[in-house]
């Protein structure tokens, strides 16, 4: 019955294509009768079919299988931006092949206000701005501007379809699932591959069920949703997972409320989180000016935007939640797993050494700064000054998620009636979620704990300070807790009295906010987004050579027969080694741009098992010790190869490309480990470097100090897929062994290393 009507959905209007998907999808089925959960929908029907690609539903198994995939959109922010235009520009493209869009947020440091924050970071940021601006226009890409808002919110307003699949490079991509759009956090390196046209990896993700029953009631909203979910299932009961929410609840939810669960399901390590097709949805489309884009999903709701009925016996996992009986939650601190509801968190301060007085308050981020959030706490505000409490007892900070959501906060007043109560309004970007604030208050390492509306409070993550004690919770939580002072104040049960400022009011309970979904309007407020034109040849990207910022790539060089011959050990990593001890972030952040600058913390933090001192080697040249960058760099010089030795999992973490960028870049051929994180992996390989694993993993302690590698048999011709490579060891008294090596690569991952990385083998392509 729904099939018929494809081929009605004009694919560039929409920004997704429905009828190629349900025809996708259509095709899976004829081979299968098996019903498909809303995930498997949403992400098989964005699967690439060609004639080279022929997917079987019974035979693509969830947790191995890797999915080749088409994304209707990319988005990055300013932090990840730079690296991946660098990269996409060195592909040699006239123009991005996906839509895409860059979004200017993390950069700005939050101080005095949005107006001087604003300011400081057009200043400060002025280069890379001016190169984000100019590449953008150039490539065919969308640039917001700083102030525009923060990525998750706009692209929410602007770019939100059901059945749609975005790709962004910031983990919390999931929010556009509160739209019925699958949102996947990735690393710049997958960006590119997207923006370059070439296929999307990902490998088929394992499918949570949580079952919505009831309704929301007096203090609790979404946010306590996603909170208890994070005590079920811990920081990483997700990985490799879709969180699939159904059952009535799900009809009850505005779409807004709904993204705040998608946005924080990254904080149980989740692929992705996506809720079903919900007149909310239309409406929240509708008040955004796309009510053809809602008249389309209408229509494909059943066989698209929903699950398929009986489906619920494919889930991995099912979980109930019964919304009626829950409570609110505050989670926290240091980790966003640590679930208190808000009954027993009294206790668990009273025997616990968390600082007791709120230090302060915050509610915003891309996670809560919707309009009913910021309404919830304006109402408690007017509930306060009735009763004569003009002030909040701590500083409140605020951001406003968009230049879109502060325009019309604005004009519907409330920003200055929270002002009125000491909030201090800042830009509309970060700011203090990802730690650029610039903060005053207390000393570096000064016990002191915050509250706030953000969705993640790892150590540090506001403010560098590691004895911040942060605790997530929902924006009227946050804003009856910066009434009550304390972290141990409960709105149900407790008083609040006036501060020494207004001790006519008489102690007094805050009542829950009653929602107010949508504004009557929403304005558009300042213009920030500088489309980009339908030919950008015209335009020049300029980066200056002196900076130590933006640095233009040089393609690596192609395979160099005999470069696996007599390569020296750079060093032999000992245990864990993420993506954090490969290239860490941190005062690394502004390097990001600048291959040569951040290579300067190749394997900075890791273990080597030849040396107590982390992040250091032995030269095996002259045998003095140096960093890491510094010895690679030495052999680069002698124009010695180099390999690594690494251990389990090599590079978990994150999918960061510049952790594969690095050793390629400072001259390393190889690493070879006892296994891989797969994203790393891959990144290895795109960028030309031929990642193996040790067949027998003993042979990893067979490795010893001053050996050399030859890989006999990863020559053109020789490296085929499947096929084992040969290593010989010669140690330093002259004996040799040998022993297998495995690799992964595939007939397609060859070709990029025989040309020098993936985005060489682009360029030629493009060029012939
Ligand atoms: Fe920005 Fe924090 Fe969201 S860093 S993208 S506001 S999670």
């Amino acid at each position: 019955r729904h099939l018929a009507t494809a081929g009605a959905y004009p694919s560039k209007t929409l920004g997704v294509d429905y009828n190629k998907q349900i025809s996708v999808l259509e095709t899976l089925k004829s081979k299968s009768q098996r019903p498909l959960t809303l995930t498997e929908k949403l992400l098989y029907s964005h699967l690439i079919v060609d004639g080279e690609r022929e997917w079987d539903l019974e035979k693509i198994d969830r947790g191995k299988t890797i999915l080749e995939l088409r994304p209707d959109r990319i988005a990055c922010h300013d932090a990840t931006a730079t690296m991946a235009l660098l990269q996409f520009i060195s592909a040699g493209l006239p123009r991005v092949m996906t839509p895409t869009t860059v979004h200017s947020d993390h950069l700005i440091i939050s101080e005095k206000g949005a107006k001087e924050d604003l300011e400081r970071a057009t200043s400060e940021h002025a280069e890379v701005y001016d190169f984000l601006s100019s590449a953008s226009r150039k490539y065919g890409i969308g640039f917001w501007k700083p102030g525009s808002g923060i990525i998750h919110t706009v692209i929410f307003e602007n770019y939100g379809m059901p059945g749609g699949l975005i790709i962004g490079t910031d983990s919390h991509t999931p929010n556009a699932g509160g739209l019925g759009m699958l949102g996947i956090g990735v690393g710049g390196a997958d960006a590119v591959d997207a923006m370059s046209g070439m296929p999307w990896e990902l490998v088929a993700p394992k499918v949570i069920g949580v079952n919505l029953t009831g309704q929301l009631q007096g203090w609790t909203s979404t946010k306590d949703i996603i909170c208890k979910l994070a005590g079920i299932l811990t920081v990483s009961g997700g990985k490799g997972s879709v969180i699939e929410f159904f059952g009535p609840g799900t009809q009850t939810l505005g779409a807004t409320a709904m993204a705040t669960i998608c946005n924080m399901s990254a904080e149980i390590g989740s692929t992705s989180c996506i809720f079903p097709y919900s007149p909310s949805m239309a409406r929240y489309l509708a008040a955004t000016k796309r009510d053809y884009v809602s008249q389309a999903a209408d229509q494909v709701r059943d066989v698209l935007l929903t699950a398929d009925e009986g489906s619920h016996q494919y889930y991995d996992r099912i979980i109930d939640i019964d919304l009626s009986s829950l409570e609110p939650h505050i989670n926290g601190p240091f980790t966003p797993d640590l679930a208190h509801p808000l009954s027993e968190l009294k206790s668990a301060v009273a025997g616990k050494d968390w600082p007791v007085e709120l230090s302060h308050a915050m509610v915003g981020s891309c996670t809560n700064s919707s309009y009913e959030d910021l309404d919830k706490c304006r109402q408690l505000v007017r509930q306060a000054k009735e009763a004569g409490v003009e002030k909040f007892k701590v500083p409140f900070l605020l951001t406003p998620g968009s230049e879109q959501i502060r325009a019309t906060t604005e004009a519907d007043g409330i920003l200055d009636e929270l002002r009125e109560a000491g909030a201090v309004v800042l830009s509309s970007s970060c700011g203090p979620c990802v730690g650029s604030w610039d903060r005053k208050d207390v000393e570096h390492k000064e016990k002191n704990s915050v509250i706030s509306s953000f969705n993640r409070n790892f150590i540090g993550r506001h403010d560098s300070n590691p004895a911040t004690h942060s605790f997530v919770t929902s924006p009227e939580i946050v804003t009856a807790f910066a009434y009550g002072g304390r972290l141990d104040f409960n709105p149900i049960t407790d008083e609040v009295t006036g501060s020494d400022s207004s001790l006519h009011s008489k102690p007094f309970k805050l009542q829950p906010p009653v929602s107010q979904e949508l504004p009557l309007h929403f304005e558009t407020g300042i213009e920030t987004y500088q489309e980009p034109p339908s030919d950008g040849s015209s335009f020049s990207v300029t980066v200056d050579p002196k900076s130590n910022r933006l640095q233009l790539l040089t393609p690596f060089q192609k395979w160099q027969p005999g470069c696996a011959n007599n390569m020296k050990i750079l060093i032999k990593v000992s245990g864990k080694c993420t993506t954090d001890h490969i290239s860490p972030a941190g005062p690394w952040y502004k390097y990001r741009g600048h291959l040569e600058n951040i290579s300067n913390n190749l394997l900075i933090s890791a273990t080597n098992a030849f040396l107590p001192t982390l992040g250091h080697t032995k030269s095996p040249l002259n045998g003095e010790i140096g960093t890491v960058s510094e010895v690679a760099r030495d052999l680069q010089a002698h124009r010695v190869r180099w390999c690594i030795i690494g251990d389990h999992n090599y590079g978990e973490g994150s999918s960061r490309e510049h952790a594969a960028l690095e050793p390629r870049y400072l001259g390393g051929t190889a690493i070879i480990a006892r296994s891989f994180a797969r994203i790393h992996e891959t990144n290895l390989k795109k960028q030309g470097m031929l990642p193996l694993t040790f067949n027998d993993p003993a042979d990893y302690d067979r490795i010893a100090e001053g050996d050399q590698i030859s890989l006999l048999d990863v020559e053109e011709g020789e490296l085929q897929p499947g096929k084992p490579v040969t290593m010989s060891v010669q140690a330093k008294d002259g004996s040799t062994w040998e022993a297998k090596l495995n690799h992964s690569f595939h007939q397609g991952q060859i070709t990029w290393l025989r040309a020098g990385s993936a985005l060489n083998h682009i360029k030629a392509n493009t060029a012939s």
